[in-house]
């Protein structure tokens, strides 16, 4: 049976079979703006922490990162902000490079860029979660006052 729409009724069009894409430059450009309103806080905070509080910059040596790195709430802080910045600086170099760079040029700057981020995280990472602040045989004075207690 044929059904005939009201007089008047607007006239809407069969939707035209398209797939669905992901539409990545949209989000990359919302990461951009959530990633640095985060970073603001994280950037500021971790300057204000190592160079401000206590003796500041003078603090700052081994056992001062080690000490930091042994607290659960800095190694996410550190992690959080090695791995926003570095994507952060990777996407923008993106931009910057899709806007300059031409010809075969721009595939191997863009690689370089992914490479150097890949690389980076992953040793950044590394180094965060498996970091020794008590090396063995390590003068007592260049490591965390906690070390001694667990030597003996
Ligand atoms: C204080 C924290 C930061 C804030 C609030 C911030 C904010 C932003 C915003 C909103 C953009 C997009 C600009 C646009 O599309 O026109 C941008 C671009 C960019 N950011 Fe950041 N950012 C911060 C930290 C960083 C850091 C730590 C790096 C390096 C690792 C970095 C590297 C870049 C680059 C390379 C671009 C692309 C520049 C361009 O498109 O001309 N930013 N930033």
């Amino acid at each position: 049976m044929t059904t005939i729409d009201a007089p008047r009724s607007p006239y809407t069009a069969p939707a035209p079979a398209k797939r669905r894409r992901v539409n990545w430059e949209k989000w990359g450009w919302l990461y951009m703006r959530l990633s640095g309103v985060v970073l603001v806080v994280l950037i500021f905070g971790h300057l204000f922490v190592n160079l401000f509080l206590g003796t500041g910059v003078r603090a700052i040596d081994f056992a001062f990162v080690a000490g930091k790195w042994a607290s659960p709430f800095w190694q996410v802080w550190d992690v959080l902000m090695l791995w926003l910045a570095l994507i952060h600086g990777g996407n923008g170099m993106r931009t910057v490079i899709n806007d300059y760079a031409h010809g075969r040029l721009r595939p191997v700057l863009l690689g370089l860029v992914a490479a150097a981020v890949v690389v980076l995280v992953v040793l950044g990472t590394l180094v965060l979660t498996t970091f020794d602040p008590c090396p063995a045989g390590a003068p007592a004075n260049l490591v965390p006052d906690f070390c001694s207690a667990i030597s003996k």
